[in-house]
């Protein structure tokens, strides 16, 4: 198939371009690089032997979209992962992210719509679960209170697929919901890239044992789990990835709507984290117990039954490669697609 990738050059989208090639699909790639380089896009190049092509395009654009469909009128589907992800920023800048989410996603559907394409695989989120009312979260779990500008972008975006598909069949709609990616390609060429001090916590492991942390601080102790910090379902990048290629088999059977959660249906407290990548890695990365961050919830880990039941999709690696390949990442990229 040809696929439209949105935000292929981050690090969700890298990884996947990766995948849908090894899969004997194409891509082009559309990204405004507002939080990636083009660094990375060069890399996959060279894992894959492939010239992808790539347009510097706002999916806020419409013009610049309909450039892109007009010199590629023949797309199967779009993997749309462009937006804005730090939730802290959302809450700080509510309006920017509601724009560039939001509106983004309405131009680039609007374009799409226009061009034919109506086949489209979404990157949401386990955060559109809130604080889950049962664990593991099964996709029948009721949606919960996003605590943040961010979360509302995904869970308002869900709902405006899910009231396009309704309104015209011949839409199908994929919504994939991520539990915590992390890890890195086998090659160590490509990763996450975090701009400034980084929110989530393998990125901020890797920033401490590379030593440009000086520790980690553990968000609450006093959590009902069985060491008291918070569990979550980290999942590999490349199987997450490799969920996105899966989930063209819904898109082929036409699927009409269909819902994902891709996780690993294993919950990792933050502290089997820190001595996990200790272990593996023989390094060591310095922590204290800090207070609770705001909005935190206890526990979130997946059913993930209901994507291999039907998209034969399984994540593979464990939690010990994924610390491997984190730290392989950043040891070989202590800037980032920055350089030494
Ligand atoms: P990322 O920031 O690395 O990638 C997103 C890409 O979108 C970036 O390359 C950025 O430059 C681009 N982009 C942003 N706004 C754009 C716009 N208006 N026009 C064109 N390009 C734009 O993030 P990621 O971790 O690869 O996440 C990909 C998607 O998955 C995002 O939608 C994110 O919200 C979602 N998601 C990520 C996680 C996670 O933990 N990484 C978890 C759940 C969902
Ligand atoms: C967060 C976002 C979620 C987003 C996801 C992936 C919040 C409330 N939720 O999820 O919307 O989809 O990232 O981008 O921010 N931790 C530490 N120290 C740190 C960082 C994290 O102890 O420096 C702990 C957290 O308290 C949590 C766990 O590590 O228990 C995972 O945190 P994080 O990686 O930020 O992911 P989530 O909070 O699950």
């Amino acid at each position: 198939m040809k696929i439209l990738v949105t935000g292929g050059a981050g690090y969700i989208g890298s990884h996947t371009l990766i995948e849908l090639y090894k899969a004997g699909h194409e891509a082009v790639v559309i990204d405004n690089l507002c939080n990636s380089s083009s660094e990375s896009l060069r890399r996959v190049g060279l894992i894959t032997g492939a010239k992808i092509p790539f347009f510097k395009v706002d999916i806020r654009d419409s013009k610049g979209l309909d450039g892109v469909f007009d010199t590629h009128p023949d797309f199967d589907c779009c993997i749309h992962f462009a937006g804005l992800k730090a939730v802290g920023e959302s809450v700080s800048k509510p309006l920017e992210y509601y724009e560039n989410n939001i509106n983004g996603t309405l131009v680039l559907l609007d374009s799409m719509r226009r061009h034919g394409v109506k086949n489209i695989i979404f990157s949401s989120s386990a955060t559109v679960y809130g604080n889950p009312a049962v664990i593991p979260i099964t996709e029948k779990c009721p949606k919960g209170e996003c605590t943040n500008p961010y979360g509302q972008t995904k869970s308002m975006l869900e709902q405006v697929l899910t009231d396009l598909q309704k309104s015209d069949p011949e839409w199908n709609v994929v919504l994939l919901r991520y539990f915590n990616p992390i890890g890195a390609h086998e090659s160590g060429m490509i990763g996450e890239n975090p701009n400034g001090i980084p929110n989530n916590l393998m990125p901020y492991i890797t920033q401490v044992a590379v030593g440009k942390r000086k520790e980690l601080g553990v968000f609450g102790k006093d959590y009902d789990t069985p060491d008291g910090t918070g569990v979550r379902d980290y999942i590999h990048v490349v199987d997450l990835a490799r969920g996105h290629v899966c989930a063209l088999k819904a898109i082929t059977g036409k699927c009409g709507l269909a819902i994902y959660n891709l996780g690993t249906g294993h919950g990792y407290s933050v502290l089997d984290i820190v001595n996990t990548f200790q272990r593996v890695n023989g390094v060591t990365v310095p922590y204290s117990i800090k207070p609770r961050r705001p909005g935190d919830i206890a526990t979130c880990y997946s059913d993930p039954a209901k994507a291999y039941r039907e998209l034969g999709w399984k994540a593979q690696f464990g939690i010990e490669e994924m610390c491997r390949d984190s730290w392989n990442w950043q040891k070989k990229n202590p800037n980032g697609f920055e350089g030494e």
